[in-house]
């Protein structure tokens, strides 16, 4: 399914997607009081490094990502809505960060990408997906031996229990849970790809 078919924010499996014309309500002005991308993710993200921002909405950490990656790093910020991604392009820019940000439109069962990345964050999104099992299967392979998954889910849409389901399902799969750590209004974990897979 292409971008320009959602209808009604929804996904094919009913899902609620966040539209575009409501993401200020998630990424303005409050958002790096709650959230501050270099204190979660400069333990796991260097300079040099290649990140992916899967469902960046307007990119609010894409522009995180780009700071701590530099110049000679990238961030593939990824979305299914082009105007997201129009909105992080034209951040992008403003902040001096467009070489190290690539937009990517992807489709709603299939990031689509064949690359591999140090360092995979999907920050209130996974929840949004019509097949959370195939998300992890789609982040595992793009991840490097090593690479980190950060995933962070809302609290308010994701009980504790499911959010455990997940993480569990993804360290059968074969994930290694590394830490928990404390995001606000957020359930979260940061997952890693063995060095040597056994998959
Ligand atoms: C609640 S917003 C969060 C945006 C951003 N990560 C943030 O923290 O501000 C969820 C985003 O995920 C995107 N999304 C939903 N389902 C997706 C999918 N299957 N693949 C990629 N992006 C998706 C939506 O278009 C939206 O931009």
């Amino acid at each position: 399914m292409k971008t320009d078919q959602i209808e009604q924010s929804e996904n094919p499996a009913g899902n609620h997607v966040c539209p575009w014309q409501h993401v200020y309500l998630l990424d303005n002005f409050v958002r790096p009081l709650l959230h501050s991308p270099r204190k979660m993710f400069s333990p796991h993200v260097k300079p040099g490094m290649k990140a992916l921002d899967i469902g960046c909405g307007r990119g609010f950490a894409s522009l995180g990502l780009a700071r701590l990656v530099g110049e000679t790093g990238l961030v593939v910020s990824v979305d299914l809505q082009p105007e997201m991604l129009r909105m992080v392009a034209k951040r992008a820019e403003k902040a001096g960060l467009s070489q190290q940000i690539r937009p990517h439109q992807c489709e709603v069962n299939s990031i689509g990408l064949s690359e591999e990345f140090d360092f995979v964050l999907a920050f209130w999104m996974a929840h949004e997906t019509p097949d959370p099992s195939g998300f992890l299967r789609e982040v595992f392979t793009l991840l490097k031996p090593s690479g980190r998954f950060f995933l962070i889910e809302p609290k308010m849409h994701v009980s504790s229990s499911i959010f455990e389901e997940f993480v569990a399902e993804a360290q059968e799969y074969g994930y290694i849970r590394v830490e928990n750590p404390s995001v606000r209004l957020s359930r979260a974990v940061v997952l890693a790809k063995p060095t040597s897979n056994a998959n």
